[in-house]
């Protein structure tokens, strides 16, 4: 892989923050930067991962010039200001989804992207299994239907916590934009469908949290018993059911929830074809049911001698040694540092870009549009009006 000798920075060094550093390393990226708000976690992890910088505010990063590449990894609320920081200052950009609270933000994003000349990326890794790219090049007949969804449990009891609940920035969403958008992204990815109007229906569970006095990491368990807390009201959905109709006529339906006991990380898609059907989940990522009307069902397994070239471009394990998350990031990244070194920028991208993040942000909210307003909203309608809208 050619990368130039390209440096990176990560911004934000919680859940996501190193699993972007550990992506990285493992494609021989120098992560000489890390930038957080505590001072003394901030410059001990900088020494545990032999970096030449810590930061605790992201400008002080952003005059580096031996910086290329500014990896966003911190709550949502904070992306579309370090983007647009990071942008001006000359760097590229790889933020993680959703790329900001809401389209009107993402909509300038993305006109900055276009008058800068620098690589935009939001990191919609889950597109990177393999048999997420392989699926592409095997639906060979008109999709009839699409459904599926996202499920967690890490906020099922009324003390589990995050500063996702506690939306600051106006979102007024939670479960879709977080992990919602990755489905819609995967599903758009692999079909290339547009989703034309959306149907919602989103549940509160729980009216009111306890938050705890003090910080929680993502996906960890609190305990009321050991902890202060404060009782808050909750404006943000725990559940949420989608009907979609897409361009091409295909029906659809996405399930989003982070309370539903015993899935962990469980996005699955079923794709209804006039031919067969295929049916893949994240639990278990490596087989990829191919279902059949007239003959036995089959399972693919992921393997380099079976795949399509697309999907063996994104793995680099034989059959049967499995491949998981951290390799979804590990090929994304090798693809967007290749791209950012052969300095063509106007060259086809194959990762997904500020316009995928801001297609992304349209549907979030045409989604909270229609649960508010119990009615199908179009994306057209969201995007008309955006028009004339500045922030
Ligand atoms: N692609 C994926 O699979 C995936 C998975 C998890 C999270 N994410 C995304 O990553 C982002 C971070 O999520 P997380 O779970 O790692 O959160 P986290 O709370 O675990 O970590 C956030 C980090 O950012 C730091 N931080 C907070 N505010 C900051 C600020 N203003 N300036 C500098 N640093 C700041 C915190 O100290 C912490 O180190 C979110 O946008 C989330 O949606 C993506």
């Amino acid at each position: 892989m050619k990368t130039n000798n390209l440096q990176a920075c990560v911004v934000g060094i919680g859940l996501i923050g190193p699993i972007h550093i550990e992506a990285l390393r493992r494609i021989g990226i120098n992560v000489i930067a890390v930038v957080s708000r505590n001072e003394n976690k901030v410059s001990e992890f900088a020494r545990s991962i032999n970096a030449k910088y810590s930061f605790t505010n992201i400008n002080e990063a952003l005059k580096q010039e031996d910086i290329d590449v500014m990896h966003i990894c911190v709550p949502d609320e904070y992306h579309y200001e370090y983007v647009k920081l990071s942008l001006i200052a000359g760097k590229h950009v790889v933020c993680e989804k959703p790329l900001a609270v809401n389209s009107k933000q993402s909509k300038e994003l993305v006109s900055i992207s276009k008058e800068v000349n620098k690589v935009c990326v939001v990191c919609y890794n889950l597109r990177y299994y393999p048999l997420v790219h392989h699926v592409k090049s095997e639906i060979k007949s008109n999709i009839i239907a699409l459904h599926g969804g996202f499920l967690q449990d890490w906020l099922l009891y009324k003390n589990d916590w995050s500063w996702r609940i506690e939306q600051n920035s106006g979102s007024g969403l939670r479960a879709i934009p977080d992990i919602g958008s990755h489905w819609f992204d995967m599903v758009s990815f692999m079909t290339g469908l547009e989703v034309e109007y959306v149907f919602a229906d989103l549940l509160i569970h729980h009216k009111t949290r306890h938050k705890p006095k003090g910080i929680i990491k993502t996906f960890s368990k609190t305990d009321d018993a050991n902890k202060e807390y404060e009782e808050v009201n909750i404006k943000t959905e725990d559940f949420g059911s989608v009907l979609i109709r897409f361009k091409n006529g295909a029906k659809g339906v996405c399930i989003v929830s982070q309370v539903s006991a015993g899935r962990k990380c469980r996005l699955n898609f079923e794709i209804d074809t006039e031919e067969e059907s295929f049916s893949w989940t994240s639990e278990d990522p490596n087989n990829m049911l191919i279902g059949k009307r007239n003959e036995p069902n089959k399972i693919i397994t992921r393997d380099p001698s079976i795949m399509s070239n697309e999907a063996n471009n994104i793995t680099s394990y034989p059959g049967g040694h499995a491949e998981g998350y951290p390799d979804t990031f590990k090929h994304f990244f090798k693809a967007v540092y290749s791209y950012i070194s052969e300095n063509d920028y106007n060259a086809k991208k194959s990762f997904p870009t500020f316009e995928d993040g801001h297609k992304s942000l349209l549907i979030c909210d045409a989604i909270l549009k229609s649960a508010t307003e119990e009615r199908w909203v179009s994306i057209k309608e969201v995007e008309d009006s955006l028009e004339g809208d500045t922030l």
